[in-house]
């Protein structure tokens, strides 16, 4: 059983040039409010954290040439970056993966924009980078035009895979008819879907993300005035990933309940 159990999605981070020019499309054209923004000098970044739904969408922007996130931003370009998972405990949750000996790069948790906040190491989790947050207490979910619904993730082994991430997190499996894809998450706090690589261009990691809105047509006005390289289909719009800073970007039109 798992010593880690987490609750939703908290957030997805994904890497910018610029937090500036990311408003333009994350806040302004999708139309996710901006909770918080601060400076978080042991990450090398500056980051900021937009509602969308019950989770959230992080922006990193590198401060400085030599962190982490300015690598990943010289070598891979802009896009999705980690998956956070809320957690009600962040330390006792490291403490039950260290005792499974899971690799981990922060030994205890640090302060970050969501919270109490720790990574574990890529390695842990089939080449996704993962991290943990319980964030300060009274925390509510925002309102949003737009709502984090699903990260696809390319794997070698999507069940073996998803069974990692079982064992780790105590994700719940959600029933789909898939063949050999696997899904795992909750209905209202996000999902993950294990997809073959090769279905994937044969990249390992998470490959796109899906979202929904209750209403299309003032999204489609504001993606267009924006100029958003993108396919619109009858209820949904998939996004170019050079519109969306680098991101694999699907809305589809769902009535919330
Ligand atoms: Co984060």
């Amino acid at each position: 059983m798992s010593h880690c159990t987490v609750s939703k999605i908290h957030h997805v981070g994904v890497v910018v040039e610029s937090l500036r020019r990311a408003y333009g499309f994350w806040r302004d054209t999708l139309g996710l409010p901006l909770l918080r923004e601060a400076e978080i000098p042991d990450q090398g970044v500056r980051a900021a954290l937009l509602a969308a739904g019950e989770s959230e969408v992080e922006l990193l922007e590198p401060l400085t040439a030599d962190g982490g996130v300015a690598r990943f931003l010289a070598r891979r370009g802009e896009g999705l970056h980690h998956i956070c998972f809320e957690t009600a405990d962040v330390d006792a949750a490291l403490g039950g993966l260290r005792a499974q000996s899971v690799p981990l790069l922060d030994e205890r948790s640090r302060a970050g924009l969501a919270g109490r906040i720790a990574f574990l190491s890529p390695k842990a989790c089939h080449g996704v980078l993962v991290e943990l947050a319980t964030p300060p207490q009274g925390t509510e979910a925002r309102d949003s035009p737009v709502r984090l619904k699903r990260l696809v993730v390319g794997c070698r082994e999507p069940a073996a895979a998803a069974g990692s991430y079982q064992r780790l997190f105590g994700l719940p499996e959600v029933a789909i008819n898939g063949g050999a894809r696997c899904m795992l998450g909750w209905a209202g706090g996000g999902t993950l879907l294990m997809v073959p690589a090769s279905e994937v261009g044969n990249v390992e990691g998470m490959v796109a993300l899906s979202m929904v809105a209750p209403e299309m047509a003032g999204l489609l006005g504001r993606l267009r005035r924006a100029g958003a390289a993108m396919l619109v289909g009858a209820a949904e719009v998939t996004i170019e990933p050079r519109s969306s800073h680098g991101v694999h970007l699907h809305i589809s039109r769902y009535h919330f309940p």
